[in-house]
């Protein structure tokens, strides 16, 4: 099933226009790259899928369903998460009141009628570095164990489709190692993931397929295979 349906999508600052018509699409369950150097508008494309810009033009769907326009608070409780490129965790709580914050009302939780829903337990299992934090203010974590906090609150929403922002950005080469196998097992839990990345080997070895933007654009789409195989996109655009 497509999980997660992007049309033709424009969206502008104010008087600036900065995506020109992206189009992209991911599966149930895969893993889709959305790569592109800084400025290329991953960023803004996951922010207008999260419902946290004005969409000019273009449509968003879920689960074949049209959702363009609604509001984050909806489309989280329609089982989008979002995992910001800033991590937004609250530096002054701690990791378990962080995780709290992001866990849904059981209300909603029963709405959704999710039986594999996400719990500290869960959480710490997929997250072992943080069981040991529980009770230490997130402020003081590092970047690494503060990205993975990130991660682990919006899991504890139950999201059917992740919303991933440069999750590697300023990490130590390991924490990257451990954030890769962390995320591959989401992806094997059934989670459908867009990950923007600048570290294309990291994205390209979790993904499936790949679209790569440049200036708010789309100007490669394809197989994970078959973007490495081309000489001419990988040179151009990703310097690998
Ligand atoms: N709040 C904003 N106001 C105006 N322009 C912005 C804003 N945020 C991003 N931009 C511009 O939009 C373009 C795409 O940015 P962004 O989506 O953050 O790219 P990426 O995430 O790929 O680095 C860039 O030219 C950037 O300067
Ligand atoms: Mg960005």
């Amino acid at each position: 099933m497509m999980m997660l349906e992007v049309t033709n999508l424009e969206v502008a600052y104010g008087l600036s226009q900065v995506l020109f018509g992206i189009s992209l699409r991911a599966g149930s369950g895969e893993i889709v790259a959305l790569l592109g150097r800084n400025g290329a508008g991953k960023s803004t494309t996951l922010k207008a899928i999260m419902g946290l810009l004005p969409i000019r033009e273009g449509h968003i769907h879920l689960r074949g369903r049209e959702v363009t326009g609604q509001p984050p608070y909806i489309l989280n409780q329609l089982g989008i998460g979002y995992v910001p490129e800033d991590r937004r965790i609250f530096h002054g709580l701690t990791v378990r009141e962080n995780l709290l914050v992001g866990a849904l009302p059981e209300r909603r939780r029963s709405k959704r009628g999710r039986q594999d829903g996400w719990d500290f337990e869960r959480v710490f299992e997929l997250f072992p570095l943080l069981s040991g934090l529980v009770e230490r203010k997130a402020g003081t974590l590092s970047g690494g164990e503060q990205q993975m906090l990130s991660i682990a609150r919006t899991l504890m929403g139950n999201p059917d489709v992740l919303l991933l922002d440069e999750p590697t950005e300023g990490l130590a080469p390991k924490m990257v190692h451990a954030l890769e196998a962390q995320i591959g097992k989401l992806r094997d839990a059934g989670l459908t993931i867009l990950l923007s990345e600048q570290r294309v080997k990291f994205a390209l070895r979790l993904a499936s397929q790949a679209y790569l933007l440049e200036r708010g654009r789309i100007v490669f789409h394809g197989g994970t295979e078959e973007l490495m195989a081309n000489e001419a996109v990988r040179r151009a655009h990703l310097m690998v």
